[in-house]
């Protein structure tokens, strides 16, 4: 088991290229299986989730090679439809080849995902839109069993612009007869790269970043090379590093409009942000104050995904901020943690009213999940003395090697196998 140990209050300086998107690899990656031949995803981030997925391709019979920041996918000898428990539960969001393997092979099989750390993650929106279609879907004994004769573009309505549905949704509607319209699509940037793609692989989808999509399908599909899009959680993040710790970073290799939401809250908190092209510049010139009410929304609202970390900057700033998750049941774990180390939070329900204290101290503190566990390097890079942050695997789903990104910036933050 790795921990991090971290020395706060060193400022962050210098420049770091920001990785590719995470939740763009996977569903991409996905995707490759939706046409015959080798694809090459390029800017495909080095973490536990992307490795996961490439253990399900090279299950279900394709060859995967990495090169650099390159991921190669070889599905020409794809021949098995079902993805065994034990990969099922490395990786939640597995459920997203669903879409992908019925769209390619007419039939999926694998267990149901369950829950995880953040709360119930029902798939009941990403079912419905692959029955529309026409596939037939047996849940048995925790396994949803899918099959399809033909597929068939359809009308989806989804209740909620859950990202995984609309992703599943256009995964088997590119494979589908005839015109799919996904109503209420999720309208994130990742959806948009999930589009381009395809697009780039011969499919005809339309729409994607705004609500509506709709996806041509049954078109003869090729391989393809594509680069994946800046992550904007991980810029999010190294943003809240400079908000907490001090100093003046530039971020390379952004996509600032991503951000739209999260650089309006860190600027008003009185960080210094200044957009060039595809860099950021942040640096804190004074002690940041409390910002109006953060309330986590589907895009382009305030991702749900950056809340902790930003949670981590108002920890100590001037004043009292209101967060509201209304995206996940469970995604306030950290805040036991962030009180260990002196935080005044209190969370009713949805709600987490932050006090901001002065300074927070040194604590060992237990990674809950993927962003909870980074927004605790985050405050442990501002707090007074040596942290230790446990549980660091739940952060190498998400982040590339983390702590060479903050050593570069001039962080004291070493990785020790215990
Ligand atoms: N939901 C349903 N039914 C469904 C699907 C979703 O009720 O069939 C609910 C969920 O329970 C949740 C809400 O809808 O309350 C949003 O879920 P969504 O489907 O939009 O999320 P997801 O596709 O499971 C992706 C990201 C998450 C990110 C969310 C929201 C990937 C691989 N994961 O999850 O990323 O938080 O969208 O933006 O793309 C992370 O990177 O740390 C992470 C959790």
């Amino acid at each position: 088991m790795s921990v991090l140990k971290i020395e706060g209050g060193r400022p962050l300086n210098g420049k770091i290229k920001v990785q590719g998107a995470k939740n763009s690899a996977l569903p991409i990656l996905a995707a490759t299986l939706l046409s015959r031949g080798g694809c090459e995803i390029r800017n495909c981030p080095r973490l536990k989730d992307v490795e996961s997925a490439g253990k399900i391709l090279a299950y279900l019979g394709c060859r995967v090679k990495r090169d650099g920041d390159a991921v190669f996918v070889d599905t020409t000898d794809l021949d098995r439809f079902d993805i065994p428990d034990g990969l099922m539960r490395e990786m939640r969001s597995s459920v997203i080849f669903l879409g992908a393997i019925v769209g390619r092979a007419g039939e999926a099989k694998m267990s149901y995902p369950g829950g995880c750390e953040l709360g119930p993650r029902p798939i009941d929106l990403h079912l419905s839109a692959l029955r529309a279609m026409g596939v037939d879907i047996q849940e048995e004994g925790g396994m949803i069993i899918c099959k399809a004769d033909k597929l068939k573009g359809a009308n989806i309505s989804l209740a909620f612009p859950s990202v995984g549905a609309t992703e599943n949704a256009m995964l088997a509607a590119t494979a589908a007869e005839g015109t799919t319209r996904i109503q209420n699509a999720a309208t994130e940037p990742e959806i948009v790269d999930l589009q381009d793609f395809l697009n780039a692989c011969g499919a005809v989808v339309r729409g994607a970043g705004t609500n509506m999509i709709e996806i041509q399908g049954a078109r003869n599909m090729y391989p393809c090379k594509h680069d994946v899009i800046p992550d904007r959680i991980a810029a999010a993040t190294f943003l809240c590093a400079v908000a907490c710790a001090g100093g003046d970073i530039r971020l390379e290799g952004v996509n600032s409009t991503h951000l739209d939401s999260v650089l309006s809250i860190l600027a008003e908190a009185g960080l210094r942000l200044e957009v060039r092209g595809d860099t950021i510049r942040a640096a804190k010139i004074s002690g940041l104050a409390r910002v109006g009410p953060v309330r986590t929304m589907p895009y382009p609202g305030f991702p749900t995904d950056a809340q902790a970390p930003v949670m981590a900057v108002m920890a100590t700033a001037r004043g009292c901020t209101i967060f509201v998750e209304n995206i996940f049941d469970n995604r306030y774990r950290h805040v036991g943690e962030l009180i260990r180390m002196g935080a005044d939070i209190r969370v009713e329900g949805k709600v987490a009213i932050v006090n901001g204290v002065p300074t927070l101290s040194s604590a060992t503190l237990n990674s809950t999940d993927l962003r909870g566990g980074a927004a605790l390097v985050v405050a442990a890079l501002g707090a007074e003395g040596e942290s230790c942050v446990c549980d660091v695997n739940h952060i190498d789903r998400g982040y590339e090697s983390v702590e060479t990104a903050l050593l570069e910036l001039g962080a004291k933050i070493k990785r020790v196998d215990e």
